[in-house]
């Protein structure tokens, strides 16, 4: 397949010249200084490296955590934000084995983005494992599912580990309006066009995926939900979202959204059944929800636009061909471009360095495997929020 790049000077992302009128991240910073609680504590941290996760390193270095991060996706990666962040004292590493290098620093806390670190920290000989680390946090579904799978295995987690994902707030601000808020964002900023009226399918009704229902019905948009599972399903018709086959809807379909965390969801009889024009994105975690070894192989052709778009052309029949677009290459395409508003990120930003500032002090107390994020993290995460909306 021939690919031809167009626009390729792409901008770094930058943050809103406003941000002031949000200020829940010195409202962070002042808090973690004034209980002292992550004074001296070494922190790993595996997550997006973007210019929000700059904003809430500089509220933790305030508070005094040292930090190391490790890469979570390279496409998500913002060059400007690593150097930014290395210019806190903290320790930025990239690549595949950046774990590894989080780990050699011995942190005492873990907060990951799908499991990866502690997975890490877990495969190692147990007497090689640092013994400095004492708790860990976990933010996605996809690394919660990953902890549950250990468990049926039989096999204990040897450490405290804290799943933020299952609070009220996760699920509810950002899985549900950040994401769904961000794709609209996203969708707008591509097309330029009204979504009133257009057809949508989105695959996977869990919070993320109600929520990039939600958002896409608020703008107009005529949304079919496909879940594997009849509760999310039915769920869905209650919402008031039609539930039909995949490759029917698909043949109408303007715009896709894949929200599942499984992979090759979309694959060889999707790529063939869906319209010509069609917009695919993915925002669950893994990259591979979309099959794109294999759309390339059906492709004669591709074209890279801004946005990190790119266009693939499919033989339909003999004389014809098709157009389908692919959204930062099925890596989670609002984290990838940053699109959405910043309060839900930085909130639950914010919840994830208060449930690191709880483990420094409560650590020692809790017993050996998964815990749900305490009520009272939450609350004060919620708190030190509607201040900062001025609320
Ligand atoms: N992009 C972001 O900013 C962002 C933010 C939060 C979470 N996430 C990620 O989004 C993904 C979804 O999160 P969630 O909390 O909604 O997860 P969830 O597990 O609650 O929901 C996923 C849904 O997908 C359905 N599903 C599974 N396979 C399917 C298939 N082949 N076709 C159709 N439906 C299928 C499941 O039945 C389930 O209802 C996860 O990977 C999560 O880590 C992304």
């Amino acid at each position: 397949m021939k690919n031809e790049v167009q626009n390729k000077d792409r901008q770094s992302e930058k943050l809103p010249e406003l941000l002031e009128l949000f200020p829940l991240m010195e409202k962070l910073s002042d808090y973690l200084q004034k209980t002292g609680s992550l004074n001296g504590v070494k922190v790993g941290w595996h997550c997006h490296l973007t210019q929000l996760t700059l904003l809430t390193a500089e509220a933790l270095v305030a508070g005094g955590a040292q930090l190391f991060l490790s890469e979570c996706n390279p496409a998500t990666s913002d060059i400007d934000a690593i150097k930014s962040i290395e210019k806190l004292g903290a320790k930025v590493f990239t690549g595949e084995d950046s774990p590894e290098k989080v780990l050699a620093f011995s942190p005492q806390l873990l907060t990951d983005t799908g499991f990866v670190l502690t997975e890490k920290f877990l495969a190692m000989p147990e007497s090689r494992r640092p013994k400095s680390v004492l708790a860990g946090s976990e933010i996605t579904t996809s690394g919660i599912e990953k902890v549950r799978r250990l468990t049926a295995e039989g096999k204990t987690l040897p450490l405290p580990v804290v799943n933020i994902n299952a609070g009220l707030l996760k699920a509810r601000i950002e899985n549900f309006h950040g994401v769904g808020d961000g794709v609209v964002d996203l969708l707008r900023k591509i097309t330029g066009r009204s979504l009133s009226g257009l057809n949508m399918v989105v695959l996977g009704y869990g919070p993320v995926g109600a929520g990039v229902a939600f958002h896409l019905r608020k703008e107009g948009g005529i949304v079919n939900v496909v879940d594997t599972d009849p509760v999310r399903r039915l769920i869905a018709q209650f919402d008031g979202f039609s539930v039909n086959d995949c490759l029917e809807s698909l043949k109408s379909a303007n715009i896709v959204v894949t929200a599942t965390g499984k992979r090759k969801v979309i694959g060889k009889e999707h790529w063939q059944a869906v319209r010509d024009g069609a917009i695919f994105m993915n925002v669950g975690h893994w990259p591979d929800e979309l099959d794109l070894e294999n759309l390339n192989s059906l492709a004669t052709h591709s074209v890279d636009f801004d946005f990190k778009t790119r266009r693939y052309s499919i033989p339909c029949d003999v004389k014809s061909e098709k157009k389908v677009y692919v959204i930062a290459e099925g890596n989670p395409a609002n984290i990838v471009l940053l699109t959405g508003s910043i309060e839900p990120t930085l909130i639950h930003l914010t919840t994830e360095s208060l449930c690191l500032s709880y483990l420094a002090l409560n650590a020692s107390k809790l017993a050996n495997g998964e815990h749900l994020v305490p009520y009272e993290v939450e609350q004060l995460s919620s708190r030190l929020s509607l201040e900062a909306l001025g609320a």
